[in-house]
Order: C-alpha cells, then sequence, then structure tokens
C-alpha cells in the first residue's frame, strides 16, 4: 500500500526519521526527496528507516517460517536457535534486547546472504585468508566460515546488546540467534532485534532516488532496482573497510577506505574495498538510478592519492591496496571519465589532469610492435584465468582508456592530446582486429595466439566500446557467437569455465544493445539476472557477485581455485549492468555530454510495450517514455531534458514494419521507414507521434 506508506511517512514518521537517519555522527549530505515520485517507488527494495526489523522467524534446522516477526522468542537449552530472516538484504549493526531465567551462557549471532548457509557459524565475508595454513585459506572444501560473535550474560535478567562497531556485517539477509549454556534450566527470551543500517551512510532518506526506471515488464523492473539497492549497500562508511592484513578467523570491518564520509565499494559483505575494474559497471548503474557521486568522487580520489611512482594505479584501494593489474589500471581511467561526465566536476579533473597523463604514458608504454597491441605484464584481472602477453580484453579497454581519455583531454583545453589519444585508438581498432579476430570462427580470440579460446569479455567489449563498427557484419558474428555461451541460466564465460559472471554478462547485454540486437539482450537479462531473482534461496533483492552454470551459489577465483563457496558476494556493485542497460539502451535516454549538456533519446521497443525513466544531472531532470500501441503499428514517446541542452532523436522503425507517418511536437514531420529517422533537438519537453500509413 504506497499512498499508506506515504502518508504515515510523512505525517508521523519524517520527523524522527529526519532527526536520526544519516549513519551515526555523519553529516547528511544526500537528498531528503526522490526526484520522480510515482508508483515505481513500490519497486524500491531499500527500507524507509535506518532501523530495520527482521519480516519473519524460521526454525533452523528446515528453515520454514514459523511465524512472522514479532513472534517466536524463547530459546530453551544449549544450542537452540531461531533464524530472523530480514526478507531483504541488510547491513550494519544489530540490536537485541533479551531476558534470560537460570544461569550464566550467551547468546550467539551467525549471519548469511543465502538461505543455504544458515547456521550457527557466519557465511563467509573473510575467508581465514590471513591463515598460516594454505589449506584454508579461502578453499572450496574447507570450511572458512566466519563463525558467530556472542553476548555474554552472566546471570538471569534483561539485557541489552549491540554489536561493536568492527563486527559491522556489511550484507546479510538470515541473522541466526542461538543460546550456548553450560547449565539446563537457562532459557532466554527474544525482545526486540533490529538492524541499524549502515550503508548509504550520507543519505537521510534511503528511498530519495534520483532516478527511476518502470516498464510493463514486472520482472525487469524489479532486476533494475534490485541493481540500484545493490549499488546502495556497496556504499558504505569510509572507515568500515575490511581489515587488512586479513584475520585468521572472524571477520574485522575496521578499515580506512578513502577521505570523506561514503565511498563505493565492490560488495556489500565483502571486500568492501575499492575496486576501479567494478566501477566500469557499478558507477553507469548508479549514476541512472540512486544517482550518488559523492561516493564516486571519493573513490576514485583515494586510488589517485595512492597513485605509484612509475604512474601505475593501485588494482584496488586502501587498506587493500593491491598492485599489479593493467586492466584495473585502465578502469581508474575510464572510471575518471564517467565521473567527468555525469558532473562536469571540472576541479577534480585539473586537480588530477596531470596524473592522468602520467597513467596514460605508463600503460601506452606497453604497447610494443611490430602488433602494435598492449603486451600486458600486470596481470592481475576480474577471476578470468589467462591475462598477460598480447590479450584481447585489455586491448579492448585500452581503446576504451584512448576514445574516453581523447574527451578528458578535450575538456582539460588540449585538443592537440585529444587528437593524439584518437589516433592511438583508431590505430590500435585496426590491429586488434588484424592480430585477434578469428575470421572463420567470426569473434575475436583470447590474444594473437592460436587460441581457441573466444572470450566473453573481449567480444562484448568490442560491441560496446565501438571497437568494431555497430552496422558492420563483423560485428553481428561477434554477437551470434556470443550466444553460443548461453546456458538456461545465463552465459558461461568461457575465460573462466563452469563459471557464469554477471559482472562481464553486464559487458555482453550491453554490447547486443549497442549494434541494436534488443530482443538477445532482454532474453539473457532474463536468463541470469531473473533467475538469480526469482531464486528464493538468494537475497531476492540484490545482484549477486557470479556463481556455476550447475546454479550453485560458488565462484572461482583467478588462480584457478575455488573460494569457499560461502564466500560469494551476493550484493555486488559489478553485476548491475542491467540498471544502466535498460535506461541507456531500451528505455533509450543517455548523456553524452558533460553532466547532459548533450544527450541521445535512442528507444530500443524489444517486446516490451511501454517504458518510461529517468535521471537527475546538475542541470535538472532528464526523462523520456514510450508506447507501442496497436499491435506495433503505432507508438508514442516523449522526454524532458533541461533547457539549454542538445541533443540526438533516434526514432525506431514501427515493430510492425512498414512506413510511418511522424508528427513531433504536434506537427507533421515527414515519415520512419525500416532505418529509422535521426533528428538533432534542443532542450525542454518533445513527444512523438509515429502511426502506420
Ligand atoms: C561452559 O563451560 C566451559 C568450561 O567451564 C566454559 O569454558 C564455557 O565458557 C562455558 N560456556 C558458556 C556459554 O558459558
Ligand atoms: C525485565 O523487563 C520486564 C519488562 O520490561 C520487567 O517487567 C522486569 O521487571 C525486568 N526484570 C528485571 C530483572 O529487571
Ligand atoms: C552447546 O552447543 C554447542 C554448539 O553445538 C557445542 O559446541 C557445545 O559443546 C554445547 N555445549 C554443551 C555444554 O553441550
Ligand atoms: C581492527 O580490528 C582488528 C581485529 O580486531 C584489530 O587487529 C585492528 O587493530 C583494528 N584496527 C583499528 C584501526 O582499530
Ligand atoms: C586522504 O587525503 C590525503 C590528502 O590528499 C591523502 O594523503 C591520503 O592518502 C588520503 N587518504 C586516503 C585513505 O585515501
Ligand atoms: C610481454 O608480457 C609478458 C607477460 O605477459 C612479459 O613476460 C614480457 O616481458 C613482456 N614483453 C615486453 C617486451 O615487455
Ligand atoms: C593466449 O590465450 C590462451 C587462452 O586463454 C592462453 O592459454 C595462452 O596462455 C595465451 N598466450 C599468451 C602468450 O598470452
Ligand atoms: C605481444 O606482441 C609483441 C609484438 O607486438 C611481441 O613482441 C610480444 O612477445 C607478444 N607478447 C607475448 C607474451 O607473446
Ligand atoms: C597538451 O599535452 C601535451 C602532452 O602532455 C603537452 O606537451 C602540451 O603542452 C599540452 N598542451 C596544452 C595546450 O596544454
Ligand atoms: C553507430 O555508431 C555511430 C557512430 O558512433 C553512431 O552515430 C550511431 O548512432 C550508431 N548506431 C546505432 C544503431 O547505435
Ligand atoms: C563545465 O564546467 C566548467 C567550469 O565550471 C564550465 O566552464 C563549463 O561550461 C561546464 N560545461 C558544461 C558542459 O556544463
Ligand atoms: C503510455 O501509456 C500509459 C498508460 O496508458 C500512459 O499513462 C502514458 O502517458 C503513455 N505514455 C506515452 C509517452 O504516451
Amino acid at each position: 500500500m504506497p499512498a499508506m506508506r506515504a502518508l504515515l511517512t510523512t505525517s508521523t514518521l519524517l520527523p524522527y526519521v529526519l532527526a536520526r537517519s544519516c549513519w551515526r555522527d555523519t553529516i547528511c549530505t544526500g537528498p531528503l526527496d526522490t526526484a520522480f515520485p510515482g508508483p515505481w517507488e513500490a519497486n524500491i527494495y531499500s527500507p524507509s528507516s535506518r532501523s530495520v526489523s527482521p519480516a519473519n522467524i524460521l526454525s533452523l534446522d528446515i528453515a520454514e517460517v514459523i511465524s512472522s516477526y514479532p513472534g517466536a522468542s524463547t530459546l530453551s537449552g544449549n544450542a537452540s536457535a531461531l533464524v530472523f530472516d530480514f526478507g531483504i538484504e541488510v547491513g550494519g549493526i544489530v540490536h537485541i534486547d533479551y531476558s534470560t531465567s537460570g544461569g550464566s551462557g550467551a547468546l550467539g549471532l551467525a549471519f548469511t546472504e543465502a538461505k543455504n548457509w544458515v547456521s550457527l557459524a557466519s557465511d563467509s565475508s573473510n575467508g581465514a585468508f590471513g591463515s598460516s595454513d594454505a589449506s584454508l585459506r579461502g578453499n572450496f572444501d574447507q570450511s572458512c566460515d566466519d563463525g558467530a560473535i556472542y553476548s555474554y550474560f552472566s546471570s538471569a535478567g534483561n539485557h541489552s546488546y549491540e554489536m561493536d562497531l568492527p563486527h559491522l556485517r556489511g550484507g546479510f539477509r538470515y541473522l541466526t540467534l542461538f543460546l550456548l549454556t553450560n547449565s539446563t534450566d537457562t532459557t532466554l527470551a527474544l525482545g526486540d532485534v533490529t538492524c541499524e543500517i549502515g550503508f548509504q551512510p550520507t543519505w537521510p532518506n534511503l528511498r530519495a532516488y534520483q532516478g527511476y526506471f518502470h516498464s510493463n515488464d514486472e520482472e525487469l523492473n524489479r532486476i533494475w532496482y534490485s541493481g540500484a539497492y545493490t549499488l546502495q549497500t556497496n556504499a558504505v562508511p569510509t572507515n568500515t573497510g575490511r581489515w587488512i592484513p586479513a584475520l585468521t578467523s572472524g571477520w574485522a570491518n575496521n578499515g580506512t577506505l578513502s577521505n570523506g564520509s561514503t565511498v563505493i565499494v565492490d560488495g556489500a559483505k565483502r571486500d568492501r574495498a575499492v575496486w576501479p575494474g567494478d566501477m566500469g559497471i557499478a558507477v553507469p548503474s548508479t549514476f541512472v538510478s540512486i544517482g550518488d557521486l559523492e561516493s564516486v568522487q571519493n573513490a576514485l580520489q583515494t586510488i589517485y592519492a595512492h597513485q605509484n611512482s612509475d604512474g601505475s594505479f593501485p588494482e584496488a584501494g586502501p587498506p587493500l591496496l593491491q598492485q599489479g593489474s593493467d586492466t584495473y589500471h585502465m578502469w581508474t581511467m575510464i572510471g575518471t571519465y564517467n565521473y567527468v561526465l555525469y558532473t562536469n566536476d571540472t576541479a577534480f579533473l585539473d586537480q588530477h589532469w596531470a596524473q592522468y597523463q602520467f597513467a596514460m604514458e605508463y600503460v601506452y608504454d606497453k604497447v610494443l610492435q611490430p602488433l602494435g597491441l598492449l603486451n600486458v605484464t600486470g596481470t592481475r584481472d576480474w577471476a578470468r584465468n589467462q591475462q598477460g602477453g598480447n590479450n584481447t580484453e585489455a586491448n579492448m579497454i585500452l581503446y576504451r582508456t584512448l576514445t574516453t581519455g581523447s574527451s578528458l583531454a578535450e575538456w582539460a583545453g588540449n585538443s592537440t592530446l585529444a587528437s593524439t589519444y584518437t589516433a592511438r585508438a583508431a590505430t590500435l581498432a585496426s590491429n586488434i582486429v588484424a592480430s585477434t579476430y578469428d575470421t572463420s570462427y567470426g569473434a575475436f580470440k583470447d590474444n594473437d595466439t592460436a587460441t581457441s579460446l573466444h572470450p566473453q569479455d573481449a567480444n562484448s567489449m568490442s560491441l560496446l566500446f565501438g571497437v568494431v563498427s555497430n552496422t558492420s557484419a563483423m560485428a553481428q558474428s561477434v554477437s551470434e557467437r556470443l550466444t553460443d555461451n548461453w546456458t538456461p541460466i545465463g552465459a558461461e564465460t568461457p575465460e573462466l569455465p563452469n563459471n557464469i559472471s554477471p559482472f562481464i554478462s553486464g559487458f555482453e547485454i550491453q554490447g547486443h544493445l549497442a549494434i541494436g540486437n534488443t530482443a538477445r539482450a532482454l532474453e539473457l537479462i532474463r536468463r541470469s539476472w531473473g533467475w538469480y531473482l526469482r531464486n528464493a534461496i538468494g537475497t531476492e533483492s540484490t545482484v549477486i557477485e557470479g556463481y556455476l552454470t550447475n546454479g550453485s551459489f560458488a565462484y572461482r577465483n583467478y588462480r584457478g581455485y575455488y573460494y569457499d563457496a560461502s564466500y560469494v558476494s551476493h550484493s555486488h556493485g559489478w553485476s548491475s549492468g542491467p540498471t544502466s542497460a535498460l535506461t541507456n539502451y531500451v528505455l533509450g535516454l543517455e548523456i553524452t555530454g558533460r553532466a547532459g549538456s548533450a544527450w541521445k533519446f535512442a528507444p530500443q521497443f524489444g517486446d516490451l510495450t511501454s517504458v518510461e525513466g529517468g535521471f537527475t544531472t546538475t542541470l535538472g531532470k532528464f526523462s523520456a517514455a514510450w508506447n507501442v500501441t496497436d499491435g506495433g503499428r503505432s507508438y508514442t514517446a516523449s522526454w524532458t531534458v533541461p533547457s539549454g541542452t542538445k541533443g540526438t532523436v533516434s526514432l525506431p522503425a514501427l515493430p510492425s514494419g512498414g512506413s510511418g507517418s511522424v508528427v513531433w511536437d504536434g506537427r507533421h514531420r515527414g515519415y520512419v521507414g525500416k532505418g529509422g529517422m535521426k533528428v538533432s533537438c534542443g532542450g525542454g519537453k518533445h513527444s512523438v507521434h509515429v502511426r502506420h500509413v
């Protein structure tokens, strides 16, 4: 009942919420209200208050619902337990009131994101990586769970417990509460159980989204919002990163990640570190949904603050500060472009421009002749098996680095340098095709050698980054070959066999969309993200880091052995690709100039009949909507963008085929045929109606 909730919020809860709802002593800098109120707000997973209660109480043995919360509350006898299900992913500090009779004992707390790990021990967020016993570190077959934390009581009475800050649990859905006692007559009655939400610390209203998406397909809507909510859980207080060096057991989230109050990390539960590669997907999705760019600025700032003396950037931010990745080095550079594109934060660009150019020299020096390709020496990457040599994915990322670098140089007022970067990009693109395109197979190989591996990452990126022309037969072949990897629950990634990577699939769906293969992209979104969101064992509210083709929650690391299966993060922003893809390509609204000074509107209908959405920049609100009617024989579209901006509108062909008469802002304006129609457009509110003739 959205209307009822709105009423309660404004009349009774608001003063309390306003006074208390930023994280602890954090200064509120986030928005108070959503930019786009409407019925779609019912799809926002985020709670309206920073203090949340469980939804249901389950039995531990069969994990079935015993009662709603509040309800069952008595723990009697050693190891007796109840499982509190919050219904969605949450994260933060748990508070519990309880009373006991009989002797002494302890109330144990164990956390898990997925239902299959519900037990007296928490799922793994730390993986025992600090253990001196190598066989225990993140080993798939060994238990390296995080254990439990305890509230000890020495006598009968009323007790109140609040977790200490280092044990902040960044991501969980299930909380198992259990009694440990040596005496047979001890019983424990649970009172209030609440979680104080730690994420999105600077926001007084966790539902104040600055973007929205709504379509006639409820599952796509939920997928869009699960990506958005995931990104909220990844925006964390800057002093709650995973402690490094990793502990041998248990967990501690007391590491300092960056300056400022809020920062975007890879995952809610773990790693709770800044990872620039992950941001390649997470930041575009953040921009179109929640609109939190403060966390992005702090993440980039900390990477720049830790640039190495040779010009390279760390692979991950502090305290982890992992080194040695050419691809993540370049993702910081691409991330700089994304951030400045979304914000026009000229001061940030000026401040880091010399460092950026140094970083460009560092990586471009690795381009060797005669092939003219980047020879990867920093071999760490996302969890793929192979990196090194003239790896194709790394070269696709270098292409994107050069084209976005050209825009940055232009914005920094150096058009000579912009031309240099553009020329280098063009040469690189033809070198990539010449040395790594497998003509007989019809897709890119993993590198310049005679390998039979045709990776999902490089091929997806070739389409998305425009290494191959979006109108070419080569592009269509690459798109078609990518579907060879598809299973009923997602795309198996050849460069990490048996695994489905929603991170790389995020590039794949955008690659299909970039060349107009709408149906193919929607199909993969529904197979992969739809599968996870429908899976009642998962969080039913966020996007997962990775999973296996057999449908189990596990994910392999880059060295080729398995992590402890419960180490997988179920709220990982790198998997939020559909959120930006649905807005930028399906709704079709995307900014192309700083802060939206230039934009494009190019709807892709697929099998949808009605889509609307929008986002916000410092210039104002951008929104659009379209409907396909009359069985595809007509459509209407409208868009509202800030005045003073300019854009291009691509009107699609009628789904029914044939010729359509175009009425633009109420006046007849020619006919749209098979190839659609492209029109320049200024700011303000516009609409078109296209009808079969
Ligand atoms: C049970 O007794 C053992 C041995 O005295 C003690 O170490 C342990 O802490 C006790 N457990 C609880 C929950 O009180
Ligand atoms: C515990 O709390 C209950 C309810 O607030 C109260 O009635 C009772 O007296 C308290 N018991 C003790 C030992 O303080
Ligand atoms: C209580 O249960 C825990 C967990 O199952 C177990 O490790 C412990 O030995 C038990 N203690 C007693 C006194 O039975
Ligand atoms: C963080 O927690 C770990 C584990 O308890 C501890 O060793 C470390 O000193 C703590 N760091 C800070 C800065 O408090
Ligand atoms: C905070 O900013 C200062 C000054 O730029 C820098 O030296 C320091 O490394 C930054 N801290 C973190 C954690 O990024
Ligand atoms: C090319 O990269 C490989 C590792 O991927 C490295 O061993 C080799 O030294 C590099 N070649 C040059 C000339 O840097
Ligand atoms: C080329 O790619 C294949 C497949 O990933 C890999 O086995 C091989 O080691 C790579 N070769 C070089 C020189 O990087
Ligand atoms: C990558 O290509 C260059 C030639 O451009 C060659 O010198 C280098 O050995 C290749 N790298 C590997 C690891 O084969
Ligand atoms: C542009 O960048 C190049 C390379 O860093 C530099 O030599 C040149 O002076 C710059 N030009 C301007 C106008 O800043
Ligand atoms: C293909 O790319 C060109 C050049 O970037 C662009 O103008 C055009 O709109 C793109 N076409 C589609 C269908 O995306
Ligand atoms: C970006 O910011 C700069 C400096 O404030 C300003 O001069 C420029 O007009 C802005 N550009 C756009 C496209 O908003
Ligand atoms: C699309 O249809 C819906 C429901 O009929 C309507 O509310 C909305 O205004 C329409 N949008 C456009 C752009 O025609």
